[in-house]
């Protein structure tokens, strides 16, 4: 009897989902004792009734290597610790489905599980692995927010994304004369948006572990503008930015918005215009380093599982693939250091803070 792995991808999804799980696969085709399922969208797959597993081979994954999103799809709410269940009066109850996930996994001789997702879903990870669920868990998420790995795949390619839409707005700002905010995804964290900032050349950037003024930004806008009114500036604005003082929830859009406001109430002469990124930094074809990325992880997860290291995660650090305990690698967030060299880089070419 073979003995079977079940993928699991849960919360959004990334650039390199694609790749990692075909990396598991292709590993597990050289050992013929393993089998690997894998469960559609999120933890669906493995609670619903009836079941909803793919049996994966090379066969199943080839080509998507080079495809964005998971093909497996995913879910960002659906923990089974807090499950929405349908009641027979059409109502949702939140409900506790960890015993029934146990039970499933025995009952189909699931011998562990490899869970791709970020810290919340590696929260998840570690209370299953408490309840005795054999367990393997891989980093991903464009935020680049969990300091247990250097890079987690996926952002790269979210900061090309970033970068290239820098690009197209400076070409269209120096056009028009105006001022153009971009505002980046990041949750917390402010590596998309300060990547993105430096690469594109923006002037202004506005990060989660920097609390901005808008008197600040103003000044540095100004200074970029002639008195005849010609000029024009880029500013990247995380999605998390907050102003000094201030505490921000994140909104999709409400920063970049924010700051039109708050510029124009001061007078600031100049036209603005927003574009909110969005989802476009999470979608597309991974590139080359996230495919590299996510291929090592899923290779050394598989190798993980043959060594019977349960409750630990896969990761990449100082250049070595390695693993950590799980309860260890959860809620180290990995926010930009303000000694960052990348701070100093920032600051070092004239890009405003806002500080
Ligand atoms: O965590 C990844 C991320 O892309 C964040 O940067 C962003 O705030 C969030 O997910 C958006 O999630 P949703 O899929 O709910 O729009």
């Amino acid at each position: 009897m073979k003995q079977r792995i079940l993928i699991v991808n849960s919360g959004g999804d990334c650039p390199g989902m694609n790749a990692v799980i075909r990396a598991i696969v292709r590993r597990a085709e050289m050992n013929p004792e393993y089998e690997i399922l894998g469960s559609v969208n999120g933890f669906d797959g493995i609670l619903s009734e009836p079941l909803e597993l793919i049996r994966l081979n090379p066969k199943v994954t080839q080509g998507i290597i080079r495809k964005g999103g998971t093909f497996l799809t995913t879910n960002t709410q659906r923990s089974p610790f807090q499950y929405p269940v349908k009641q027979d009066d059409g109502t949702i109850k939140i409900e506790d489905l960890s015993d029934k996930l146990i039970y499933n996994l025995k009952v189909h001789g699931i011998e562990a599980i490899i869970h791709i997702g970020g810290n919340t879903s590696h929260i998840i990870s570690q209370k299953l692995f408490e309840k005795g669920v054999n367990i393997i868990g891989i980093p991903k998420t464009i935020n680049n927010d969990l300091s247990v790995t250097d890079y987690t795949f996926g952002f790269q390619t979210a900061t090309q994304v970033a970068t290239d839409a820098v690009d197209k707005l400076v070409t269209t700002a120096n056009s028009h004369n105006r001022v153009l905010i971009l505002e980046v995804m990041g949750r917390n964290a402010g590596w998309i948006a300060l990547s993105a900032a430096i690469a594109g050349g923006a002037d202004v950037c506005l990060i989660p572990e920097i609390p901005f003024t808008f008197d600040s930004v103003m000044a540095k806008l100004k200074s970029r503008y002639s008195s005849d009114g010609r000029g024009f500036a880029n500013i990247v604005v995380a999605e998390g930015a907050c102003p000094k003082g201030e505490k921000c929830e994140i909104h999709s859009g409400a920063i970049a918005r924010r700051i039109t406001y708050e510029l124009k109430t001061r007078g600031f002469e100049a036209d603005i215009r927003e574009t909110i990124l969005g989802h476009l930094q999470r979608g597309g074809i991974p590139n080359a380093f996230d495919r590299i990325l996510a291929t090592e992880l899923g290779v050394k997860a598989f190798d993980l599982i043959t060594q019977r290291k349960f409750g630990t995660i896969a990761i990449h650090k100082n250049r070595e693939l390695s693993h950590i305990e799980l309860k260890k690698a959860i809620n180290q967030y990995n926010a930009v250091d303000l000694e960052h060299n990348l701070i100093h880089t920032a600051r070092g070419i004239g890009i405003s803070f806002g500080d």
